[in-house]
């Protein structure tokens, strides 16, 4: 994870680093650093601090330098303290490099590096690259050195080093993003374009096992041992609203952000039925459907996983990409659709690749078009969820989970009248959702309920399942408390043992085919004296009398209950981290973009 970024030109390096750095901050920011190059060497300044700590620490001891490189931490390999911070320098402090990844070899070559004399002083593995080309360098110039370094990694990163006394920046990268900012008479260097979009829109993009060399007025790119000439591509620069707008928080602002997001993919259901009848052509027909992605974004799959078998006879099957081991050639007609807000989600990014490699056409769900996952699939469609701040999920996962009903209503195979009855009442909903998002009173007394327990289980059925999943998680991810999605039916298979008065259960409940056999698990439920929280479509004298507390939903057709159960267990998970006084938009050891296996 992490992110790194690096400026050569004319202009002030520090304060364009520290930019980019408050940018690049959603890939963790367990520390931060920069190394700026001077005239006889390299000033570094780090810390165990976020980007806007450091920059205010930093403005008394300002430099005027025109070259730099930047580091915002995730930790992976040593603590997430002022030492293991990024840059990391070899004995002279002369080389300083920024790495996004892991080496795996690091413990080799710091046992060989030692024994020829070096000294280290943190627990990372980035630290061996510096002192390598330090190694290097007694023999021969800094390019060469670099190179040689570089090809001794093994791993997944993205590096960038700088050398005192030279306006350069020595880059490469393996399986980890990185891309070239192209401006005239100066460069910067980012883990992702978006970071760059206010500096320009032109871009390199580096292959798998790219090196280069960078200065003011140019970029010298090697690919498998020869010069290549840099491509340059020019992207739509978007517009990055980045503002809260009076929102405490840019998790509240981003849920509000919802109503908007449904309407827009509404919008979009005939462009989606475009790249269906595509895909349908290339593929003789949608035989197969294997889904693939990660936390949130994998609840979000789990919805089409309900929809496409049932409303257009698809067998579909959601894999988790960490866990994603498809052993035979993918049969004909199958395509996989990989979900990633990001784009950039590691094990997702394998799992599609792995895909790929066994026949499977891959269609990517992401909400950032130059994103990797974008780049390697066959088919992109982007969500319209525009920038997520909040490093838990919301909008962009109400994206994910609406395209999930469009991409049924989308479909040529789905019956005309039906599609028509449901797109109309697909479309009441960013109103009855607006309706949610201004009630919270029941959901504030919940919250100041809940948030004295130490674990809470949340259940449901049928397609409202994943969002008793995806509740438990934001719940566990702001509030720090302790919380499990169940299928409700899979509570008597053991959890039952757990329940007691100490363990509330927050039961999803919608009005549809489910509703009688889950309020038999909740009577079952109550019965072992744990207390019962109703989120309910509907009220009626049954959940009334089995529920501690309920909130109660705007009255919705029973088909897209889910996307109303959605923004009511965000809501809930804020309410309690505010409770709690816990830092919403940044919870403690988490990123925004996990690109670590
Ligand atoms: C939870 C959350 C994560 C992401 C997961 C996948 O709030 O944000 O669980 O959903 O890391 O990320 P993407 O969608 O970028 O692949």
């Amino acid at each position: 994870m992490c992110g790194i970024t690096g400026y050569v030109g004319y202009r002030q390096a520090d304060k364009i680093l520290f930019e980019c750095l408050k940018k690049l901050e959603y890939r963790g920011y367990d520390s931060c650093g920069i190394a700026l190059v001077t005239k006889n060497g390299l000033s570094i300044f780090k810390d165990q601090s976020r980007v806007g700590d450091l920059e205010k620490k930093y403005v008394k001891t300002k430099t005027k330098a025109t070259a730099g490189i930047g580091h915002t931490r995730w930790a992976t390999c040593g603590e997430p303290n002022a030492t293991n911070a990024h840059p990391h320098s070899d004995c002279s402090k002369n080389i300083a490099t920024v790495h996004n990844g892991t080496i795996d070899n690091y413990l080799e070559l710091k046992k060989a590096l030692t024994k020829k004399g070096h000294k280290f002083k943190t627990e990372t593995d980035t630290e061996v690259f510096p002192h390598l080309v330090e190694e290097y360098m007694k023999d021969t110039d800094a390019e060469t050195a670099f190179k040689k370094a570089f090809a001794e990694l093994k791993g997944s990163f993205a590096i960038a080093t700088v050398i005192g006394g030279e306006d350069k920046i020595y880059i490469g990268r393996i399986n980890c993003p990185l891309v070239i900012g192209v401006m005239d008479g100066e460069y910067i260097i980012a883990s992702d374009s978006t970071t760059l979009l206010k500096y320009t829109n032109r871009f390199i993009y580096l292959q798998d096992g790219d090196m280069g060399v960078i200065s003011k007025d140019k970029v010298t790119l090697f690919r498998n041992g020869k010069t290549v000439k840099p491509k340059i591509v020019s992207v739509e620069n978007k517009y990055d609203d980045t503002e809260l707008h009076g929102y405490p928080h840019y998790m509240l602002k981003e849920i509000h952000e919802q109503p908007r997001i449904i309407s827009s993919t509404i919008d979009d259901i005939e462009q989606l039925t475009l790249l269906i009848n595509q895909i349908n052509k290339d593929l003789g027909g949608i035989k197969m459907i294997r889904t693939l992605s990660c936390g949130s974004s994998y609840y979000s799959s789990l919805i089409l996983r309900y929809l496409a078998p049932q409303l257009l006879g698809i067998p579909t099957f959601a894999e988790l990409g960490s866990e994603y081991c498809s052993l035979t050639v993918a049969p004909k007609g199958s395509l996989a659709i990989a979900i990633s807000q990001s784009g950039e989600t590691a094990d997702t990014i394998k799992a599609a690749k792995e895909a790929k490699a066994y026949g499977y056409k891959v269609l990517a769900i992401t909400n950032v078009s130059d994103s990797q996952l974008s780049r390697l699939s066959d088919y992109t469609w982007i969500t319209k969820a525009g920038p997520e701040i909040s490093v838990a999920a919301t909008k962009t996962v109400m994206s994910q989970a609406a395209w999930m009903y469009a991409f049924v209503l989308a479909n040529p195979s789905l019956r005309t009248l039906q599609k028509k009855a449901s797109i109309s009442s697909f479309r009441k909903v960013p109103e009855l959702m607006k309706q949610l998002l201004e009630q919270n009173d029941e959901t504030i007394e919940v919250a100041k309920y809940l948030k004295d327990f130490e674990d809470i289980i949340y259940i449901s059925r049928g397609i409202t399942y994943p969002i008793a999943l995806e509740g438990a998680l934001k719940m566990k991810e702001i509030a720090y408390i302790h919380s499990e999605g169940y299928a409700a039916g899979e509570l008597k298979h053991g959890p039952f043992a757990l329940l007691s008065e100490d363990i509330p259960v927050v039961a999803l409940v919608s009005h549809d085919k489910d509703y009688s056999s889950l309020v038999t698990n909740l009577r079952e439920i109550k019965t072992r004296k744990a207390p019962l929280i109703v989120i309910t479509d509907e009220k009626d004298i049954m959940l009334e009398n089995l529920a501690e507390k309920t909130i109660v939903l705007p009255k919705c057709d029973a088909t897209y209950v889910p996307l109303l159960h959605l923004v009511e267990v965000q809501l809930l998970a804020y309410y309690t981290a505010v409770e709690r006084n816990n830092p919403i938009d940044f919870p403690r050891n988490l990123a925004k973009t996990v690109t670590v296996e």
